[in-house]
C-alpha cells in the first residue's frame, strides 16, 4: 500500500475565443474538485444511498498543479484525433507525460465534453482533454456539467476505469462491486433503478464513470480503486508516476 499518490497536472489551454482562454481561477477551481473527489472528502458524498455507502472509496490521489502552457489558435474545433497534443499539428506538445498528468484545454466540438487516452498507449498522447465550459465550477462554465466531474470521470479513464455499463446492454466493466447496468444512465435518477436483474439497489448511477449530470455522480468504489491502484505497483502501466 503506497497511500496518498501525488500528481503533478499541467494545464494547457488552446483558446480561439477569449472566453476560451479560461482563468487561473477557473483552473484551480477544477484542481480543487480533483482534490476532493479524489480523496472522498467531497460534500455531496452525504447523498449516496445506504446501500452502497460501504463500497464508497477514496482513491487515495492529490493533484497539484505545476504550470499552466497558452496558446491562442485560429482553430475553431479540435475534434478527438489528438492534433491538440502536438506542437506540429497546432496544439501543445505534453510536458514530461511520464510523471505528469497533462490536461489539454480546447473546444472539441461536437458536445463531447472530454475524452482521455487508457493506461498503455503512447506517452506523446497521454492525458485527458476537455471542452473550457466542461471544466471548473466558476468562470467560462456550462450547467448542468459545471461542478468539475467531467475531469474527475476523464481522469478516472486515464486511471484505467471503464464506463460503469461497460460499453454494451448489461456490459462488463471489470470491477464486480459496481452492479451490472444495462447502459448509460443521464440527467439524475432516483434510486433505485433497477436494470439487468440488478435489484433490489440497482444502478450506481451515482458513480462518476456514469454518464449522469455533475451534481448526480458522487462516488468511486473500492473495487474501482483496486483497479486504478494496480496501474502504479512495479510493472504497471503508470508506475513511473510512483516514486
Ligand atoms: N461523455 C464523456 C466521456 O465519455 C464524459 C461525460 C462526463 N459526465 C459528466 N457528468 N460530466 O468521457
Ligand atoms: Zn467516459
Ligand atoms: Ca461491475
Amino acid at each position: 500500500e503506497t497511500g496518498t499518490l501525488v500528481i503533478p497536472v499541467v494545464v494547457n489551454v488552446i483558446y480561439n475565443t477569449a472566453a476560451q482562454n479560461i482563468s487561473i481561477e477557473q483552473i484551480q477551481s477544477q484542481i480543487d474538485v480533483l482534490n476532493k473527489d479524489f480523496s472522498g472528502t467531497n460534500t455531496d458524498a452525504s447523498l449516496v444511498p445506504s446501500a452502497f455507502t460501504s463500497r464508497f472509496s477514496n482513491l487515495e490521489l492529490q493533484f497539484t498543479l505545476s504550470n499552466v502552457v497558452r496558446k491562442q489558435s485560429n482553430k475553431t474545433s479540435w475534434g478527438t484525433r489528438d492534433a491538440m497534443k502536438s506542437a506540429k499539428k497546432g496544439g501543445i506538445d505534453p510536458t514530461s507525460p511520464t510523471t505528469t498528468l497533462n490536461i489539454w484545454i480546447c473546444n472539441i466540438g461536437s458536445n463531447i465534453l472530454g475524452y482521455a487516452q487508457f493506461p498503455g498507449g503512447a506517452a506523446s498522447t497521454d492525458g485527458v482533454v476537455i471542452s473550457p465550459q466542461y471544466f471548473g465550477t466558476t468562470g467560462y462554465v456550462s450547467a448542468p456539467f459545471d461542478k468539475g466531474r467531467t475531469a474527475t470521470h476523464e481522469i478516472g479513464h486515464w486511471l484505467n476505469l471503464r464506463h460503469i455499463w461497460g460499453d454494451a446492454s448489461c456490459g462488463n466493466d471489470m470491477v464486480t462491486d459496481t452492479p451490472t447496468q444495462q447502459t448509460a444512465n443521464y440527467g439524475c435518477p432516483s434510486f433505485p433503478k433497477v436494470t439487468c436483474s440488478n435489484g433490489p439497489n440497482g444502478d450506481m448511477f451515482m458513480n462518476y464513470m456514469d454518464y449522469t449530470d455533475d451534481a448526480c455522480m458522487y462516488m468511486f468504489s473500492a473495487g474501482q480503486k483496486t483497479r486504478t491502484r494496480a496501474i502504479f505497483a512495479v510493472g504497471g502501466a503508470r508506475a513511473s508516476f510512483n516514486p
